[in-house]
């Protein structure tokens, strides 16, 4: 059964007794999560054991780390390794954030090498994607999007890519307060439920979790996810405010 699914994207913020205090307060909402329903929560790597350790018990509720390294260990000064954050029984793990595109030069070839070695140490990637704004404004994002899902997933096995969750996030909604209209995230979505479903058949299309990201707040969840391609939501700066991110999780459908 595809899974509903509310990412927490912390990025870089929070001291570790920031991180510490907000993983409480968010501990205090009642559990409410339906058995399709999950919650993930994407840390700093020196935060992950606190969050595993914070959050264990918790029904359905998972740790992410942000990105892991191509290589499985070695000289690789300041790199994490999927094995080491899979080691921590750490579940998910981010990749290709347009961050990491943007500012670590993380193209899609790169990215189907981390897609790999994650995969290869049994971790979940939430493979994001997604469009800057004149790509947008030249009409061009189908193609850009498919074009990202086509060079960093198509090696895979059906078997393989329904162990992925994939986060479509416009670069031009990110962090601006801009987000997509509900019903731009519901025809990306469908967009990119169809090119899986080229690739991999209808039925492995549909189990696949796609979540939204840019921009998703308390106030405008419940609309976003509530489309029938929308499987959630990647969440950053809302994710950092426990109020906010308990009215993104009561926003699953
Ligand atoms: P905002 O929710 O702050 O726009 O960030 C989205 C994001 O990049 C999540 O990965």
């Amino acid at each position: 059964m595809r899974q509903q699914i509310a990412a927490a994207n912390w990025k870089m913020n929070l001291s570790f007794q920031q991180a510490e205090a907000l993983l409480d307060e968010l501990l205090k909402k009642p559990e409410t999560l339906k058995a399709d329903q999950k919650v993930v929560i994407a840390v700093p790597f020196p935060y992950l054991q606190l969050a595993k350790a914070k959050l264990s018990g918790r029904k359905n509720t998972y740790v992410a780390a942000q990105n892991c390294f191509t290589k499985k260990s070695g000289a690789y000064t300041g790199e994490v390794s999927a094995e080491m954050i899979a080691s921590m029984e750490v579940e998910y793990v981010v990749l290709g954030h347009s961050e990491r595109r943007e500012y670590f030069g993380e193209s899609n070839a790169v990215l189907a090498e981390k897609t790999n070695i994650a995969l290869e140490f049994g971790l979940t990637p939430i493979f994001c994607c997604g469009e800057p704004l004149a790509i947008r404004e030249a009409g061009s994002q189908n193609d850009y999007v498919a074009q990202q899902l086509k060079e960093s997933l198509f090696h895979l096995s059906a078997d393989q890519l329904t162990k992925i969750v994939i986060a479509y996030e416009p670069i031009w909604a990110i962090g601006t307060g801009k987000t997509a209209t509900a019903d731009q995230a519901q025809e990306m979505h469908a967009h990119l439920r169809n090119t899986l479903a080229s690739q991999y058949g209808q039925e492995v299309a549909n189990s696949i979790s796609i979540l939204y990201g840019g921009s998703v707040k308390g106030a405008n969840a419940a609309d976003i996810f509530s489309r029938p391609d929308v499987d959630g939501g990647l969440v950053g700066g809302a994710s950092l405010v426990a109020a906010e991110f308990g009215q993104i999780i009561d926003g699953l459908k």
